[in-house]
């Protein structure tokens, strides 16, 4: 294996449709109007030295190494900022211009220090090459001079060092933090002789603005920044291309290695969900793979109580299915089920619904993501046919209107983040609906034109008033409804919309929102030109869930805005693998495809190919699971890649429901909080030791590449094949890429799809076949799946959960940047200096009537339950609202979430909980526990780090 490399073309290239012809040393070539001379020399394969050019950002024009001449004009001007024209005569090698190149690459050099040797970027160092390049043999003027050699490292951030010695202030990271990360933590302080780069206000990086997304280190050309990992380890010797694990953006990462070691993840240019960008947890968050709290030897135990027992992998399935096989003979076939995971490959998932379905016998088969997205795809399947959103995220790039609903892209999102802030920069207009000012409302550059900060809970009121708007105001795009939609549908749901009782002067009672933010939301909205809606969990996981994705679709129907690139509704899914995990039939009423579990010629397809009858009626969700094992009659369950005592709500009741089953096998990285109910651990691998594919939020299909032997022994896809063989069910598969193979040939949607073409093309979007053999990245371009788009009445129904004088204030919850979900990769990394507990973000005004202060111990009950954290003082929530995160089994928020669900797909309503507040005097004693074991992970951390 080699290291992948990409050509860095040293400018981004230019849109136009317009070419122009003009030749390069004596070479004639045609290339896009607005392209860079040096990008069209490097297009004929001319180099032209440079060192403050690169593709990822706009020209700069700062290093005058890549001057050129250019017959007819006077003087050498930069070939980076310099735009090729008609006719244009240029030449990149003369006599002169070596000399001019040489004497600045000489008056850098008399500046740097001259430890080529022993530098951790030898060998991978711009300035070094491009020293070489212009022939650069000696410095004439000494380096006693002014020199800045001398200055002090900043070593702060975990990930990268800043090593101003080596810095020739090219500005390269200052433009990658604006430019392409958006955060614009960099600047060049000082003027001529003292400019320096600086991160914030003079400070160490990590007590600066920075998010540590590393674009900054990926941009600089020399070993100023630079990874830790590389200091440490040493340069790769050769990489392999693959997908991150952690959300549904789905960015593509070189993983380079030096032997079975990982160095570093490298952003992939040409990754076309990322376009070569990252955020901290892609990037730098992957030390949990080698973790020393991984398990590796599967283990088995008889009761929860005994201690657990090492086992050969032999042992433990033979175990798995004999238990399973007694289960299902003394209570029946439908006593046993399983749960995939959304971090799990869509070939993984396929395979534990093919267990279940095949070899259970039942349909008892659920996926986390019942309890983040399942309304998605109940909510877009009815309303346009295809359980998926709709645009690829390029799309955004066109949009003049956001909408974003429910979702905190920057924590949550971060890579499509900064590509939406940058549409933004640009000039698109941003409507916010969100309980929080999440950090789109304001920022750097960015304001929101609306922000909607409605009550947790009335998502359904306030998208109904602004489709009250935009009926009433007669800004209903007539011509699409008539073409794309059911008329008599749209009809009824025009007359429902525009009762009084859905006017924004209505809606205002019951969501807080003023009307007249809302009537100008809706009129934005409506006529701004292109208008996108993306959403998250703030929409999805409520009692009404469904019923806000279906407004979420009326709104976009009723505007017209569907179809095309620049529009669209997005659900920004969570995970790394939500879309695929849904896509591959792990609902107990879908097979893969969507197709329903009563859809006897879907059926018969599987039947035919496994040799089994499958059962027709659907099979029970993951509350369904729980509920049935408190009631006797759920007794074994299979759980790859989910933690779902502290990812699920009311953690009493899935403590209960785990207590009383007889056999939970788990199958995982760490000894998760569910595996204190298992009977039986097999430990699983990451995704840098298996091969598969994870589809992302665009439907976009992508390879995760094997870099490693799996430390445990067996890729998670082995796992749950000898685990099938020692149940019975035969699964003669080698490779992922024949589990791949058996879906596309089973499935309408994914039957173009291989790991051939995936490797081939790098990624697709589904559907992808033989009317779409490269994919579909734009859905219902000219009619929708489902022939006319559906429109539904959506009426508000208050959820259950309301604050009363016991529980007087909402709590909401949601994401931060540096983890990730219920934190078991995250929390194992050094990600954790960046937020290292849970706090409760409460308003001045509700803390001041409970006393309650800044960093002061608090009290959250529930009718469910009750957790103590820490109080954060912010106008950031509105008063009567309360916000936390869910990263921190010793906070474990979910003890105070409730049992309400979404009324057609049971997704939980985490968004909403009536609590009260109370200060406290510290954690509980269970909590005390949790923190403790923390600290002395942490503990044992840093002196294995330091003794490193
Ligand atoms: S830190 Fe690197 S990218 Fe930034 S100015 Fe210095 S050399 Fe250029
Ligand atoms: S790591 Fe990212 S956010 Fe931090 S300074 Fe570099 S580019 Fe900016
Ligand atoms: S944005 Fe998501 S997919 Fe991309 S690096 Fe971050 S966590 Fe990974
Ligand atoms: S590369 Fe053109 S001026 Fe630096």
């Amino acid at each position: 294996m080699s290291l992948v490399t990409e050509i860095d073309y040293g400018t981004p290239a230019s849109r136009s449709d317009k070419m122009v012809t003009l030749t390069i040393d004596g070479i004639e070539t045609h290339v896009p109007e607005g392209t860079s001379i040096m990008r069209a020399a490097m297009e004929v394969g001319t180099k032209i030295p440079k060192l403050c050019a690169t593709d990822m950002l706009e020209s700069f024009g700062s290093c005058r190494l890549c001057l050129v001449e250019i017959k007819g004009r006077a003087g050498t001007p930069a070939s980076c900022t310099t735009p090729v024209a008609p006719g244009m005569i240029v030449y990149t090698q003369t006599d002169r211009l070596k000399a001019l190149r040489k004497g600045v690459m000489e008056l850098y050099i008399s500046d740097h220090p001259l430890d080529c040797l022993t530098c951790a970027a030898n060998g991978n160092c711009e300035l070094q090459t491009e020293a070489g390049n212009v022939g650069l043999r000696d410095v004439r003027y000494g380096y006693e001079g002014a020199n800045h050699l001398t200055e002090k490292k900043d070593e702060s951030n975990p990930y990268f060092s800043y090593d101003p010695a080596k810095c020739i202030v090219c500005n390269r990271c200052v433009r990658a933090c604006e430019e392409v990360q958006g955060t614009f933590a960099l600047t060049i302080d000082g003027r001529g002789f003292g400019s320096r780069v600086s991160a914030g206000q003079a400070e160490p990086f990590l007590e600066s603005e920075c998010v540590s997304c590393g674009a900054c280190v990926q941009a600089c050309p020399t070993a100023t920044l630079i990874e830790k990992s590389v200091i440490e380890i040493g340069q790769a010797e050769h990489s392999a291309v693959t997908t991150c694990a952690y959300c549904g953006v789905g960015c593509s990462f070189k993983a380079e290695m030096r032997g079975e070691e990982l160095v570093r993840m490298v952003p992939y240019k040409d990754g076309k969900a990322n376009h070569g960008h990252s955020c901290v947890k892609g990037r730098f968050a992957w030390g949990y793979a080698n973790h020393r709290d991984r398990i590796l030897k599967p283990m088995i135990r008889a009761k929860v109580s005994d201690p657990w027992r090492e086992v050969s992998w032999d042992e433990a399935f033979a175990y798995a299915a004999s238990e399973f096989k007694r289960i299902q003979e003394k209570y029946g076939k439908t006593s046993v089920g399983a749960i995939t995971s959304s971090r799990c490959t869509n070939e993984e998932t396929y395979l534990i619904q093919k267990l279940v379905r095949a070899g259970f016998g039942n349909n008892n088969v659920d996926t986390c993501a019942r309890v983040c997205h399942s309304p998605t795809g109940y909510g877009l399947g009815t309303a346009f046919g295809t359980s998926a959103g709709t645009q690829d995220f390029d799309s955004v790039d066109e949009a003049d209107v956001i909408m974003v609903v429910g979702a905190n892209p920057t924590d949550g999102h971060p890579v499509f983040a900064s590509r939406m802030k940058k549409r933004l920069r640009e000039g698109a207009k941003l409507i916010v609906l969100d309980p929080r000012r999440i950090d789109l409302v304001r920022m750097p550059h960015i304001e929101a034109d609306y922000h909607l900060p409605l009550q947790p809970g009335t998502n359904v009121a306030v998208l109904t008033a602004l489709a009250h708007v935009i009926v009433t105001e007669g800004l209903v795009n007539e011509a699409f409804v008539r073409e794309r939609c059911d008329p008599a549908e749209f009809q009824d749901w025009a007359e429902f919309v525009a009762d009084e009782r859905h006017s924004p002067e209505a809606v205002e009672k019951v969501s807080g929102v003023p009307a007249e933010l809302i009537r100008k939301a809706a009129r934005l909205y409506a006529t701004g030109g292109n208008s996108a809606i993306y959403y998250g969990l703030g929409v999805t996981e409520h009692s009404q869930g469904s019923t806000t994705v279906l407004a979420i679709a009326n709104l976009a129907m009723a505007t017209g805005n569907l179809g095309r690139n620049g529009v669209g509704v997005n659900p920004l899914r969570g995970q790394n693998n939500v879309q695929g995990a849904c896509d591959m039939g792990s609902f107990p009423h879908e097979l893969a495809g969507y197709r329903h579990i009563s859809d006897a010629g879907a059926r018969a397809i599987y039947e035919k190919l496994w040799g089994v009858t499958l059962d027709k009626e659907p099979g029970l969700r993951i509350p369904n699971m729980l509920d049935a094992a408190v009631e006797g009659t759920f007794k074994g369950i299979y759980i790859e890649g989910e933690d779902i005592l502290q990812s699920d709500p009311d953690t009493h009741h899935v403590a209960s429901g785990l207590a009383a089953m007889e056999c939970v096998i788990v199958q995982d990285l760490f000894l998760n909080e569910t595996a204190n109910y298992a009977h039986i651990f097999l430990p699983g691998s990451t995704f840098l030791e298996k091969d598969g594919t994870f589809t992302n939020a665009e439907r976009r299909i992508q390879l995760v590449r094997k870099v490693m032997s799996p430390k445990n022994g067996y890729a998670d896809w082995e796992i749950t094949v000898k685990l099938a063989e020692a149940m019975g069910v035969p699964m003669n598969y080698r490779h992922p890429s024949e589990i791949m193979d058996e879906i596309a040939a089973t499935t309408p949607s994914f039957a173009g799809v291989s790991f051939a073409k995936l490797d081939k093309v790098g990624s697709v979007q589904w559907p992808c076949n033989e009317k779409a053999p490269e994919g579909t990245p734009i859905m219902h371009i000219g009619g929708f799946k489902k022939g006319k788009g559906k429109f539904v009445l959506t009426e508000y129904v208050p959820t259950d959960e309301r604050s009363g004088p016991r529980y007087p204030l909402l709590l909401t919850t949601g994401r931060i940047l540096s983890h990730y979900n219920v934190g078991a990769q995250t929390r194992r990394t050094a990600n954790v200096v960046w937020h290292e507990e849970d706090r409760l973000e409460i308003h001045p005004h509700d803390a001041e009537q409970r006393g309650v202060n800044e960093g002061d111990w608090v009290k959250v009950a529930s009718r469910a339950g009750e957790t103590t954290l820490r109080a954060l003082v912010t106008d950031r929530v509105a008063p009567g609202v309360v916000y936390t995160t869910f990263h921190h089994p010793s906070t474990q928020v979910n003890v105070v979430t409730t049992d309400f669900s979404d009324w057609a797909t049971n997704c939980p309503e985490f968004k909403v909980t009536a609590v009260q507040i109370s200060r406290s005097n510290g954690p509980t004693d269970w909590q005390e526990r949790y923190r403790e074991q923390a600290e002395q992970s942490r503990r044992i951390f840093e002196a294995a780090e330091a003794a490193e």
